[in-house]
């Protein structure tokens, strides 16, 4: 195995999702967890939704939304769900907490590691161009990723195999040597079918998905990252 590139997923990986319940449960008291769920399942329930219905044929998409708006639209839905408040004021401290994530604790470390190896990085995200940007600056890592890849550009969510490809149009290796790591066991599964050597980064202590291949590696935390690349 030769690993070339790592390949990080954003939301739930590199950054820190825990901040979003904890607001919420400031904001809408005993229904913190409860918002943080079901806000995350609309928002990548939606991204399906609509990349299965768009057509496939090029610049054909009509259903696209910004992984933004997407964002902001499952968490109306989710409020109104709950049968929450959805005041202007609440919705937008959230979306501003949504902008502006921290990392998790181990990862600026593992990014540097990487970084002094000259392995290549890269974020392949969901995310538009502006949150991302926006999450890698207040997460300290934009010295630390050589590419931020946003499938804003071709308007399909993964796990469309368009969005994973857009990999190698940025970073020109084999498919097998891209190291994709994410913590959304769905994704792992969407980037090991695509081709990627992939590892999930179980922080939750869940079961992996029940169809579809393993990922090729499973660990706790990031830094299972340098002890694959020191293994390669
Ligand atoms: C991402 C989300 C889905 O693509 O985690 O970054």
């Amino acid at each position: 195995m030769t690993i070339r590139a790592v390949v990080f997923d954003a939301y739930g990986t590199l950054f820190d999702v825990y901040s979003i319940g904890a607001l919420a449960e400031t904001l809408y008291s005993g229904q913190g967890a409860a918002i943080a769920n079901l806000w995350r399942d609309k928002q990548i329930e939606y991204t399906r939704l609509i990349t299965m219905s768009d057509p496939q044929t090029a610049g054909g998409s009509k259903h696209y939304r910004s992984f933004w708006e997407i964002t902001r639209l499952s968490l109306q839905y989710t409020l109104d769900r709950l049968k929450l408040d959805a005041s202007d004021a609440n919705v937008e401290a959230l979306m501003q907490q949504y902008a502006h994530l921290t990392a998790f604790p181990e990862n600026i470390g593992v990014l540097q590691a990487l970084k002094a190896q000259a392995i290549t990085t890269a974020i392949l995200s969901n995310g538009s161009r502006d949150m991302l940007d926006s999450a890698v600056a207040s997460a300290g890592m934009g010295e630390l990723l050589d590419h931020v890849i946003s499938v804003e550009t071709i308007r399909r969510f993964k796990t469309s195999p368009e969005s994973y490809g857009l990999v190698q149009q940025v970073i020109p290796v084999k498919a097998e040597e891209v190291l994709f790591v994410s913590s959304n066991a769905w994704d792992a599964l969407g980037a090991t079918w695509f081709g990627f050597t992939t590892l999930w980064v179980n922080r939750q202590r869940l079961p992996y998905e029940a169809i579809g291949p393993k990922p090729t590696f499973t660990g706790n935390d990031l830094r299972e990252t340098l002890n694959l690349i020191a293994n390669s």
